[in-house]
């Protein structure tokens, strides 16, 4: 069956087959030749598209907006202060509203059931562009990387994430490695690994896929021949409050050398979402130090040594979001 994306949501990797991930991901290489090869591609003309961001960002919003202007379509771009949504108006009529004027909508945020509702009520495509528990086009130019770097089929390929593995990007990563058979190990403090129920039917995925889902507190118990080594911040968007416990439970599993080549095989690449804490030149790296808390989750050689795939991954959120634009609007 040839894939047909026009007019799907992009919520979450669950939702789409290998087969149509493989055809993002064909679209995404094709699409970043062609920006390099400088050829014009003007698919989405006349199409108009708006960004809601209730969180900040910087990758996304600016992927989207270039992603959506080389291919030729116009965008809205609405914060937190300057709309109505849940404030003078409910979430249902701003999605019925925003239906009728946009072509798509993205959505940045807190609950994936706000992503879903956005979908539901404005009847036309809604893309995830985070949310607490996903963060779908992330993944995509993650697996994008990895194929650019691995030089092996993402179904042969493990990824340990360190860290706080109940996070968005930990669970987005657990779906992706379950639909394309890959094998996810997640390296955590066992109070911040992801409800067990919840994983069963992402479990029973997994094998279904040839893939495997484990979590552990051991570095010992993580698989040695890692192809690639992911982590991200130990406090994400909205959690600001528990810095302190987090660097309290997550210091032994920040990510330096030894750690690397402890869990990492021969060719094992480093990879962050970004942005990332992994120096002092940020000034809330500055104010935690100033109250006692070491919060970067890296050390800066490795974030800056020969491993580290991470500007690639933030450049290839350009190519796979414009990807999920033209597979779902053209
Ligand atoms: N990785 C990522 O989503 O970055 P932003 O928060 O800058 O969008
Ligand atoms: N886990 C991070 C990801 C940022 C791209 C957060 O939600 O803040």
């Amino acid at each position: 069956m040839p894939v047909n994306l026009r007019g799907r949501s992009f919520l979450t990797l669950m939702d789409f087959t290998r087969d149509e991930i493989r055809y993002l991901l064909d679209l995404s290489h094709d699409l970043k030749a062609k920006k390099r090869a400088g050829l014009p591609s003007k698919t989405l003309e006349g199409k108009n598209i708006v960004l809601l961001f209730e969180k900040p960002s910087t990758r996304t919003r600016c992927a989207f907006e270039t992603a959506a202007l080389d291919e030729g379509a116009h965008v809205t771009f609405l914060d937190q202060s300057s709309s109505q949504m849940n404030k003078k108006e409910s979430l249902e009529d701003t999605a019925r509203v925003l239906g009728r004027y946009y072509d798509s909508i993205e959505y940045r945020g807190y609950a994936q059931a706000t992503v879903e509702a956005l979908a539901r009520f404005s009847g036309v495509p809604v893309y995830n562009g985070l949310t607490d528990v996903d963060h779908p086009t992330q993944i995509l130019a993650d697996l994008m990387t990895m194929e650019e770097r691995l030089h092996k089929p993402l179904e042969k390929a493990k990824v340990v994430f360190v860290g706080d593995t109940r996070n968005n990007i930990s669970l987005a990563w657990s779906i992706a490695c379950a639909k394309l058979g890959m094998d996810f190990v997640g390296l955590g403090p066992k109070e911040l690994h992801p409800d067990a129920a919840a994983l069963t039917g992402w479990r029973r995925l997994a094998e279904e896929s040839g893939g495997s889902l484990t979590f552990t507190d051991t570095v010992e118990a993580a698989v040695r021949d890692a192809d690639a080594v992911y982590t991200d911040v130990w406090v994400s968007m909205g959690e600001e409050s528990k810095m302190a416990e987090r660097v309290k439970v997550l210091t032994p599993y920040r990510v330096d050398q030894k750690l690397l080549e402890q869990i990492g095989g021969p060719d094992c690449i480093f990879m962050h979402c970004l942005p990332a804490f992994h120096d002092w030149e940020t000034a809330t790296a500055q104010k935690a130090k100033e109250a006692g808390l070491d919060i970067r989750e890296v050390t800066d050689e490795v974030f800056r040594g020969p491993r580290s795939v991470v500007f690639d991954e933030a450049e290839n959120r350009l190519h796979t979001i414009k990807a999920v634009l033209v597979a779902t609007l053209r």
